[in-house]
């Protein structure tokens, strides 16, 4: 259609996990575990919940634009200035904000090849031109990304850990990286799994650094369990931020988000329980995982990537599961076809996912 641009024509719709429900009716399915899209599995903390219910009593008033209370929460634990904070809808929401602010006439981004999708549709939504360079071993090639940037560059991407690989890099990589980058090169530096990674000696926790021409987005998807509310937040040199917060969408996040999310940050016995809960999983799956001996990539999220022997076994495994009511994610439209991502989940739900996937293997290899 001639109103539609080009690259616009071009797009695929995003296509997310199925939803448990859908999956329950076509099948005829009463237990439906869904590890497909790196959710909290232990819902919000209650007092979250409690703050959205309190909050949804004003639904029928706009919500703060500035989410002062929110951002001043966030400036306060983080040490920063309210100058220096924004909040959206999801991380994503700031990402599409930050792309529609910074980039006009020829400029240019760079990022991984086959990292997180929400990225790549906003960039080539963009329309505009983008190099994606091939990961190495599963991981970001910081050098081969430094030694991409020319003179149109504006924007560079990192997801940091990955996803999908769950792998991330280190402090000293990221150092050597960014005295690569030219102060007008601006570098997006994706932490939605931070929570998950912090505590790892080499990671490299963008806020250390105070870097001019970085921004860092987080988000309360992840380890808060608010991914339906669609919240995350972002941090960087106030120029940037006065310049974002003139072109977000003004009422993003809404008011029940924008509460959920104060309660959320404030609840620390919740965020402790969630990341205990994530490691004994892990460490249970990773177990597992081996017995069957599955290749797995090392994760400090919470997910497992498991590379298979070929892109039509990952395909089988997966549909083989989504028949016994699990749902987990081929990976194929990242551009990895022989991976599938699993979320680690509550104990009952890792227990049924290793129960079937011992069935679901012995199938395939008889095929
Ligand atoms: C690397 C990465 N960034 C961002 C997001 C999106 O987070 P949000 O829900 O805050 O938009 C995800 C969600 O899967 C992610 O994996």
């Amino acid at each position: 259609m001639a109103l539609v641009p080009p690259h616009i024509q071009q797009l695929a719709p995003y296509k997310a996990g199925k939803p448990a429900e859908e999956l329950a009716r076509e099948l005829g399915l009463e237990r439906i575990v869904k590890l497909a899209s790196n959710e909290n599995p232990m819902g919000p903390s209650k007092q979250a919940l409690h703050a959205a219910g309190e909050a949804l009593l004003q639904a029928h008033r706009y919500p703060d634009p500035a989410a002062y209370e929110l951002r001043t929460a966030l400036a306060a634990r983080f040490q920063v200035k309210l100058g220096n904070v924004i909040t959206g809808s999801g991380s994503e929401g700031i990402m599409a904000t930050i792309l529609r602010t910074f980039l006009f006439e020829d400029d240019e981004m760079i990022s991984a090849a086959n990292s997180f999708i929400g990225f790549r549709v906003l960039a080539h939504a963009s329309g505009r031109n983008v190099h994606w360079i091939a990961m190495r071993d599963y991981h970001y090639d910081l050098e081969a990304i430094a030694a991409a940037i020319n003179d149109n560059t504006k924007i560079i991407y990192l997801a940091n850990p990955d996803n999908p690989t769950g792998t991330y890099f280190q402090a000293d990589s990221f150092e050597s990286f960014i005295k690569q980058v030219p102060e007008r090169v601006l570098v997006i530096l994706d932490e939605a799994y931070f929570e998950y990674a912090a505590h790892l000696p080499a990671f490299p926790d963008s806020m250390r650094y105070r870097l001019d021409n970085v921004i860092t987005l987080r988000t309360f998807s992840k380890a808060y369990g608010l991914a339906g509310l669609r919240v995350g937040y972002g941090f960087g040199h106030e120029a940037l931020i006065g310049n974002l917060l003139k072109v977000k969408l003004p009422f993003e996040p809404s008011r029940p988000a924008q509460a959920a999310a104060l309660a959320a940050l404030e609840d620390s016995s919740y965020l402790e329980q969630v990341l205990r809960l994530n490691d004994s999983g892990m460490a249970v799956l990773l177990d597992a995982f081996g017995a069957l001996e599955l290749a797995v990539i090392p994760s400090a999220t919470n997910f497992i990537t498991l590379v298979l022997a070929s892109a039509d076994i990952a395909r089988l495994l997966c549909e083989a599961m989504l028949k016994r009511g699990v749902i987990l994610r081929h990976l194929a439209s990242f551009g990895w076809p022989s991976l599938v991502r699993v979320t680690v989940g509550l104990p009952t739900e890792n227990e049924y996912l290793i129960e079937q996937l011992g069935g679901v293997l012995g199938e395939i290899s008889k095929q």
